[in-house]
């Protein structure tokens, strides 16, 4: 398995492959129209993108959402074609993500460049995908609640109270 990894915003040549990849595996399972794929977070100015890739093609993929004015950052949009799931592929991604928030690291695309003082990270997670979350360190809070028609539920990491 060889895989990697490159940061990219939405100008970048990749980012249609992404789309590609979201909507097969994300929306088109669904039944949902194509373009759907397309996130309301695209194209924010602290929004970027992770992508796995393997031969210029595109088998895995993250969003994430520095919030402006916040101690937050939002991950969204986390899929990997279904020919490499468990893999850890998926993995590879949040933890790359992980390290950079952790860190305090810049974000850098061809057109973005992005960093900040995170210490809390969420995401909406599909209730099918709970355990992927946990295992790098998610923690639910909440109640479920639907998202795109399907049960979703409220994960976070706190920094802050990691000892
Ligand atoms: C969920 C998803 C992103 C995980 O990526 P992946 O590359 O398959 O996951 P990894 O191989 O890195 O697995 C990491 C861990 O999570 C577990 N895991 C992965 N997918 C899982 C799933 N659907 N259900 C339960 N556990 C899962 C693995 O068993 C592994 O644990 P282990 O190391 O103890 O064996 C991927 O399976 C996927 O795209 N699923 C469909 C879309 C989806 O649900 N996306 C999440 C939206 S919130």
């Amino acid at each position: 398995m060889t895989v990697s990894l490159h940061w990219v915003d939405e100008e970048d040549l990749l980012f249609t492959k992404l789309l590609d990849l979201r909507w097969r595996v994300l929306r088109e399972p669904l039944g949902m129209e194509r373009g759907t794929e397309n996130n309301f977070l695209d194209g924010k100015p602290r929004t970027t993108h992770l992508v796995a890739v393997n031969n210029s093609n595109v088998v895995g993929t993250i969003t994430i959402w520095m919030i402006p004015n916040s101690n937050q950052v939002r991950l969204d949009q986390v899929c990997v074609d279904v020919d490499w799931q468990k893999k850890g592929v998926g993995s590879k991604l949040v933890k790359e993500f992980l390290r950079v928030i952790q860190n305090k690291s810049t974000v850098k695309t061809t057109n973005k460049t992005v960093s900040g003082n995170y210490n809390s990270i969420f995401v909406h997670s599909r209730v099918s995908a709970v355990k992927f979350y946990q295992s790098l360190g998610f923690e639910i809070e909440g109640e479920s609640f639907l998202e795109v028609g399907i049960p979703h539920i409220n994960m976070t990491i706190n920094f802050d109270d990691e000892k």
